[in-house]
Parts: structure tokens; sequence; C-alpha cells
């Protein structure tokens, strides 16, 4: 990938005495490791002098840290590359991060010639190198400095320490990758297999962030219940002995972690809910379908009683626990009565929140050579159905708190002079509007009323600021 054309591709902007970008922007579409690691890479190029710009059309350099999980995130992508480009005929520097560079890599280059940068996501520790390379590359040049190396979890180590975090509550990737090959997910493949973090490292990262100003950390993993390591004393612990180390960590109020998987909900881990009181009575607990035969064809390893049992636990260990989920509609051969078994399992699980998709054949994932594909007419109007439910469970949900007193961490201004917007301990947004609190304090609210996506507080009393 290194031949050069003279084709009228306008070079890169070069605004600095050496030519290279002073000024970076970062997108990230996806999941929340997609926000963690694109929060890390604006830290590295702000510890090696960069700026980060406040808008995009400011910056030199911008980089898409982008999603492959559905085709729609991935045509985002090259619709946002195309928009780069000024009205004068000139671009900043384009790197694409993430899982579309790691699935797709050179071929990122050919389509999109206008990008600099192919950097995948366990190589972005090396993105000062391949802006230096890009830089060097000639004008007008369709080269792409690329990286889509795979070490597990070298980058880590080769990142900068954290800086102080502009707000009250941070991610924190435990473990990363996935060994158990759901037959719909490209994550095995653009992330890697599974790796988890040492316990030390986390806990010194966890520290700093709240050295930083952080009072709520959010561990997250694609298989984060799968976390296992070896304490400072050599003793091996799962993700409860982390969550217990880190809830001795003075300051830090509260810990969440998400995604988890069925198979990985040890018991310690749910007796963890109901010992920590630093860990939120929140769980992401993503079931797919409720369809064993469909469960099955996705490979999930487990069925649907399995999964309620799990659910069961978990409330018997701490009643009040909010459960979400992800869901899947128009899984190959998913006929409607497979469809009523999702809508069954919903009924008996009760959400306090989920997320719910369409079926998406991702290229190089097993299911999307199976046969029996369904409609998308079909898959529509199933994911009416689901959503509809699922709506309805969650308005149910946030209507029982209507009346309570509840305590809520303030995270981001609102909309409305005054009005703060904070998260209750069920990961309800929480607006209020209380002149005397400030964004990070944790204050005791009472619920007014309630919306489909949101609470209604008033404040009663500051907790700690
Ligand atoms: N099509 C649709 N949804 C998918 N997900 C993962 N792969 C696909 C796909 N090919 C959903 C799953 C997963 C969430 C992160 O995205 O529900 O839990
Ligand atoms: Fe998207 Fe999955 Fe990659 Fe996250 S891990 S960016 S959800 S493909």
């Amino acid at each position: 990938m290194n031949q050069t054309t003279d084709t009228l591709v306008p070079t890169s902007s070069a605004p600095d005495a050496e030519g290279g970008p002073r000024r970076y922007f970062v997108t990230s579409f996806g999941c929340q490791m997609n926000v963690y690691d694109g929060e890390r890479m604006g830290e590295m190029l702000a510890a090696q002098g960069m700026e980060q710009a406040d808008a995009r059309e400011d910056a030199d350099l911008v980089i898409l840290n982008t999603c492959h999980i559905r085709e729609k995130a991935v045509a985002r992508v090259y619709s946002d590359i195309g928009r780069l480009r000024r009205e004068d005929g000139s671009k900043p520097m384009i790197a694409v991060a993430g899982c579309v560079a790691q699935a797709e890599g050179e071929e990122i280059a050919r389509r999109a010639p206008s990008v600099d940068i192919v950097v995948g996501p366990q190589a972005y520790h090396r993105l000062p190198q391949l802006i230096e390379q890009a830089r060097l590359n000639p004008s007008g040049s369709r080269t792409a400095a690329i990286d889509t190396d795979m070490p597990a979890a070298t980058k880590f180590g080769a990142l900068p320490a954290r800086a102080r975090q502009p707000r009250p509550s941070a991610f924190l990737t435990v473990q990363e990758g996935c060994d158990k090959f759901c037959t719909y997910c490209v994550v095995p493949y653009t992330r890697g297999a599974e790796i988890s973090r040492p316990f030390t490292d986390l806990v010194e990262e966890a520290k700093a962030l709240v050295d930083g100003g952080v009072r709520e950390i959010t561990l997250l993993g694609q298989n984060v219940n799968a976390w296992m390591g070896d304490d400072d004393k050599g003793r091996s612990r799962g993700l409860e002995g982390l969550i217990a180390t880190l809830a001795d960590i003075a300051g830090l109020e509260r810990i969440r972690y998400t995604t988890s998987h069925p198979n990985d909900m040890t018991d310690a881990l749910i007796a963890a809910h109901a010992e920590i009181p630093q860990l939120m009575p929140y769980l992401h607990l993503p079931v797919q379908s409720g369809s064993d035969r469909i469960l099955k064809a996705m490979n999930r390893s487990h069925d649907a009683a399995s999964y309620l049992a799990v659910i069961d636990k978990v409330r018997a260990a701490k009643p009040d626990i909010a459960l979400s989920g992800d869901f899947i509609v128009g899984f190959p051969g998913e006929s409607e009565a497979d469809f009523q078994a999702t809508l069954d399992i919903v009924r008996a699980a009760n959400y306090a929140q989920a997320y719910s998709f369409k079926y998406s054949p991702r290229p190089g994932t097993p299911a999307a050579d199976m046969e029996d594909q369904i409609s998308p007419e079909i898959m529509d109007e199933r994911l009416q159905r689901l959503q509809e439910l699922l709506g309805a469970q969650q308005h149910a949900f946030n209507a029982a708190t209507v009346g309570k007193r509840t305590r809520v961490l303030l995270e981001r201004q609102g909309r409305k002079p005054g009005q703060l917007i904070g998260k209750s301990p069920w990961l309800q947004s929480v607006h209020v509007i209380d002149p005397a609190a400030k964004l990070g304090d944790l204050i005791d609210v009472e619920i007014m009323s309630a919306g489909p996506n949101s609470l209604e507080g008033a404040a009663l009393a500051l907790v700690t600021a």
C-alpha cells in the first residue's frame, strides 16, 4: 500500500512550522468502549502537545472512531469522510480508527482515498507515528498509513497516564475482546481474543481518574463479567474482587459495569450487588432472543430458562435492580413463534430499559451465510412490536419512582436555564433545577414526575459536593 500516484487528491492541511497537525477532533461512534478509546486517543495527542479543537471544522486532524456492529454504522463512516472536504477543496488529515478500520483495513483507503491513516482498536497507541508517516507522505499521494495489528493489550502500557477528566463519570476498559463467537457478531474479529487488563493497572487508572475529579466509574468490556486477574497479593479474583477493591478508593461514589454475558454471571458477582454499596443497582444483561431454537443458532450457549434463572438470582440478591438488555429481531430463520418467545421473555424478565436492533448481516460471520434471511418488512414490524413492549416497561419502571427520594450524581448542564441533568442509581436521567448545586455534586431529590426517557426531580439536600 505504498504506491504513490499523481492523482488530484488535495493534500492534508499542514498548519504548523513542521507541517504536522496542531488541533485534533475525535468523533466516536458505537459502543462505550469506543468512547473510552476516543478519550484515550485525545489524551495521548494532548500529551504530545496537540490541542483539542472545539469543532470538527477547526481541526487539522479528524479521527473517526468507527463502529462495525451493523451495516448502518459502517455506511455513516463513508458519508462522514465525504463531508470532511472543505469548500475550498482542502481537507484535514483524516484518520479512520475503531472496528471499521480493523475489519476493512486497506479497503478504506481504496474506497476513500482522502483517508490518511487507518488504525485498528489495538494499535491506536501508535497514532503519533502514523501521523508522522502520513505527514511525510508525498503531497497528493493516495498512500495511507495503516496499522491494524492486534497484539493483545500492549496498547494500554504504551498510553500516557489519565488526564484530569471533564466529567464526574468516566469509563474504564477492564476487559476487551470476545471468545464467544455468537454467529451474528463481528466483535471477535474486530476486537480480537478476550483479554483482561491486570488488576494493579486498573486500580492505578481508577485512582488517577478519581484524583482527576471522577466520582463514578463504569467498568467496560465486551464480556466484562468474564474479567479475571491476580490481585496485589497474588490471589486470583473475578470482577467482584476488582469492584470490592475499587470501592475502597476514597471519593469514588459509584461503580457500574457493562456489558455482561449471562453465562459469566457468577454467584460471587451477584452477591456483590447486595454487599457493595458503591455498586449501582443496574445490570445490562443481553439475551438477544427468547427462542431456544434461535439462541442455539446464534451460538449463545444459554437458553431462555437459564437466562431467567440468572435474573431470579440477581433479583433475590438485589430486589430493586434495574435490568437492561439487548435484542435482535429477524435473525435468519426467526419465525413468528420464535419472535413471540422473545416477547414472552421480555414480559417475564421485565426490563427497566433495553436496546433492540434489526439483524444486520455482517461479512465474515456465520449467520451472514445462513439460509432464510428475514425480509426488511417483517423485521420492521417485529422491531416495532418489541419496542412498544420495551417502551411500556421502561415507562412503568420510571413511573414507579415518582414520589420517591433518590440520589443523583449531577453530570451535565440541561437545556433550560439553571437546569442540571444527573443519573439516578438505576441509570435514569434526572432533571433538576437547583441554583445551589453544581456538576459533580451528589444530591438527594424527590422524583416529581416521570416521562418515558427521563425524570423530573426536586432537590432536597446536598449529600457530597
Ligand atoms: N445485527 C444486529 N444487531 C447486532 N448486535 C450485534 N451484532 C449484530 C448484528 N449483526 C447487537 C447485539 C449486541 C449489541 C451490542 O449489538 O444485540 O448485544
Ligand atoms: Fe462497534 Fe462492537 Fe466495535 Fe464497539 S466493539 S465499536 S459496538 S463493533
